[in-house]
C-alpha cells in the first residue's frame, strides 16, 4: 500500500491523538414519536433503521455537549486544554447566531487565546473540519487542533412533520488532531476530500432566521425556522454523493476498497448506507453502525461512532479507516486515515 505522492512529500503529518463523545441521557423512542405524529415503530425501523435518539435537556446548549466530548478526547490524547492551538466546531445548531459555538467552548474549556471558529457544512461539517485541520497541521501552523461535531438538532426539528422528525437526535463527538513526522508506517491522515453542490440548496433547509427570510411571526407560525426536507430527493443525492466522494478519496490515497479495514459512514439512514455499500461493493460487516440507538446527529454522527467503536475495541491502531458524510448544501466529504 502506498501513500499518494501528494501526502508523502509534506514534512508533517496529522494523526488522531484522542477521540471522545457524549450523548445526553434523555431519549426519544419510536414509541414516544407514535404519540406525537401519525407513525409507527415498525415504519421508522424499516425505512431508517432508527429506534431511538438522544435529546439535550433544555438547561443545556450545543457547547455543553461539545465540552463533554472535548474533555473526553483531550483525556484520551493525554493533553490539557492549554495544549490546544486551535478549536474548530462543526455545527448547524449553534448556541447563538453570534458569536461562534467554538468561542463558547473555548471559554468553557479555559483555553489560551487561540483560533476558534465554527464550520457550517451540515452533516459533512465534522469531516470538512477534519480536512481543514489536516491542512493546518501539514502546513506546520499548529501542533494540536480540537475538532468537534456537536448538535442539538431536536431544537430545530418540526415535530409536526412525520417524515423528518423521526430522523434527528442530539450529541457530540470530538477528536484531537496532532502534528507528527512523515512516515509511511505511522498513524496519519492519508487523504481528504470536501465538495459541495449549491444546486441542491432547497431539498434540505431551514429557510427562516437569517438575511434571506428574517424571522417574522408569520414565518414562525409557518414553522419555517425548523427543518424542511424533501426526503426522497435527499436519499437519491446522498447515495450518489457518498459513492463519488469515497471513490475520489480512495483515488487520492492510491487505495482501493479492499485496502480499507473500516468504513465509518454518516449515520443518516441505514438504507442509504446499504445502498452505498452495494454500489461500492463494500462488505456490510466493514461498516459499523449505531444509528439504531443514536439516530442522525448530523456533524456529531461520525465522531460519536468512531469513539464508540474505539471504546468497544472494533477500531485498532494501524487500521485503515475511511470516513464519509453528506449533508444539506449538498455537501459531501471523505477522509481516509491510518488510525
Ligand atoms: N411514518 C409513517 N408513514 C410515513 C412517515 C412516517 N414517519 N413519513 C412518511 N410517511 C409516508 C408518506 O406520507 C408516504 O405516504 P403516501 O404513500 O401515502 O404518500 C409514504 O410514507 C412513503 O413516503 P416516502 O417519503 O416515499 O418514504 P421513503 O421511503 O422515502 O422514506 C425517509 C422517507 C425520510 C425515511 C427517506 O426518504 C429518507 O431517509 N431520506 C433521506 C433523509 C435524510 O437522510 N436526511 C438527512 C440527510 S443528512
Amino acid at each position: 500500500m502506498n501513500l499518494s505522492s501528494e501526502i508523502a512529500r509534506t514534512a508533517f503529518q496529522a494523526r488522531i491523538s484522542g477521540v471522545g463523545s457524549y450523548l445526553p441521557t434523555i431519549t426519544l423512542t419510536n414509541s414516544d414519536l407514535e404519540r406525537m405524529v401519525d407513525t409507527s415503530n415498525e415504519w421508522i425501523l424499516e425505512r431508517t433503521g432508527i429506534q431511538k435518539r438522544h435529546v439535550c435537556p433544555s438547561s443545556e446548549t450545543t457547547s455543553d455537549l461539545a465540552l463533554r466530548a472535548a474533555q473526553a478526547a483531550l483525556s484520551k490524547a493525554q493533553l490539557s486544554p492549554q495544549d490546544l492551538d486551535a478549536i474548530i466546531v462543526a455545527t448547524v445548531t449553534p448556541d447563538q447566531p453570534l458569536p461562534s459555538t467554538a468561542c463558547f467552548l473555548q471559554a468553557k474549556l479555559g483555553c489560551r487565546q487561540i483560533m476558534a471558529f465554527d464550520v457550517v457544512a451540515a452533516c459533512s461539517g465534522f469531516l470538512y473540519s477534519m480536512n481543514i485541520a489536516h491542512d493546518f497541521i501539514r502546513a506546520g501552523t499548529y501542533r494540536h487542533i480540537l475538532v468537534v461535531g456537536a448538535e442539538t438538532l431536536t431544537r430545530m426539528v418540526n415535530y409536526q412533520d412525520r417524515q423528518s422528525c423521526i430522523l434527528f437526535g442530539d450529541g457530540a463527538g470530538a477528536v484531537v488532531i496532532s502534528k507528527t513526522q512523515s512516515s509511511e508506517s505511522s498513524s496519519c491522515i492519508m487523504s481528504s476530500q470536501s465538495v459541495s453542490s449549491g444546486a441542491f440548496t432547497d431539498i434540505l433547509q431551514v429557510s427562516a432566521g437569517a438575511s434571506r427570510f428574517p424571522v417574522t411571526i408569520e414565518r414562525l407560525e409557518a414553522r419555517q425556522n425548523l427543518i424542511e426536507m424533501q426526503g426522497r430527493e435527499v436519499f437519491k443525492s446522498a447515495v450518489q454523493f457518498l459513492r463519488d466522494t469515497c471513490l475520489e478519496a480512495l483515488n487520492k490515497a492510491g487505495l482501493t476498497v479492499e485496502d480499507v479495514d473500516w468504513f465509518l459512514i454518516h449515520q443518516a439512514n441505514l438504507r442509504i448506507i446499504e445502498a452505498v455499500a452495494k454500489q461500492l461493493k463494500i462488505p456490510i460487516e466493514k461498516i459499523p453502525s449505531n444509528i439504531r440507538e443514536v439516530g442522525n446527529t448530523s456533524s456529531a454522527s461520525i465522531p460519536i461512532l468512531m469513539s464508540e467503536k474505539i471504546e468497544d475495541g472494533t477500531l485498532q491502531r494501524g487500521q485503515v479507516i475511511l470516513m464519509a458524510a453528506f449533508g444539506a448544501g449538498l455537501t459531501s466529504a471523505a477522509t481516509i486515515l491510518r488510525y
